[in-house]
């Protein structure tokens, strides 16, 4: 049987289209996008969805009362989907301890920085500022602090001397788009085990 996916995004898209292409060409074996749950009424993500013609979740935090009300929401839709991996994909918004432990190693989220580094919403801007010579792009599972859960990949990306804020965030987002199918891939075929920080890769 399938595994359901959704996908949560907060913005453009980019990392939802390329997985959702991935999905729609059939290199996604063994998962179902099924649904795009998104927290903004102006994300241009909403649009793409309904060209690609996946489901869309739209929960306005502000017509919740409470953040609890507001994940409610949402995992009652996750319920009736019958998602098995939450993938977030510029999803600005922290989870509560109590929904990750709900979808205990099975939210991953995409952040565009060789974590521990440049952790928050401004991972390339901060990194190029600072000088860097090597950033990067990690994939990790999500537990309840930002950033932070157990590494799955990682991908380095040079910052050239000829190199602008606007170049490092292209070729980060090209890395973006093969590593997170790549990562969802592994999930699928269950070839991910959590032991403690780390994520071994097993060979099948
Ligand atoms: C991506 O670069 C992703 O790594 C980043 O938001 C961008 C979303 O782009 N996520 C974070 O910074 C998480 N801390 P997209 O909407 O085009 O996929």
């Amino acid at each position: 049987m399938k595994r359901n996916i959704a996908v949560f995004a907060s913005g453009r898209g980019s990392n939802f289209i390329a997985l959702a292409k991935e999905a729609q060409r059939g290199r996604l074996k063994g998962a179902n996008l099924a649904l795009l749950v998104c927290d903004n009424p102006n994300a241009p993500v909403i649009s793409a969805a309904n060209k690609l013609k996946i489901k869309t979740l739209l929960v306005n935090p502000a017509v919740f009362p409470n953040k609890k009300a507001f994940e409610d929401a949402i995992l009652r839709h996750l319920k009736e989907n019958k998602i098995g991996l939450i993938v977030l994909a510029g999803f600005m918004r922290i989870l509560s301890a109590r929904f990750v432990k709900l979808y205990k190693n099975r939210i991953m989220n995409i952040h565009p920085s060789l974590l521990p580094a440049f952790k928050g919403a401004h991972a390339i801007k901060d990194a190029f500022g600072y000088g860097i010579k090597i950033t990067g792009v990690t994939v990790h599972f999500v537990d309840d602090k930002m950033d932070h859960g157990p590494i799955i990949l990682q991908r380095e990306v040079a910052v050239l001397e000829s190199e602008t804020v606007d170049s490092l965030e292209e070729k980060i987002h090209k890395v973006e788009h093969n590593i997170y199918p790549e990562a969802v891939n592994l999930f699928i075929k269950g070839r991910l085990k959590v032991k403690g920080r780390k994520v071994l890769i097993t060979t099948h």
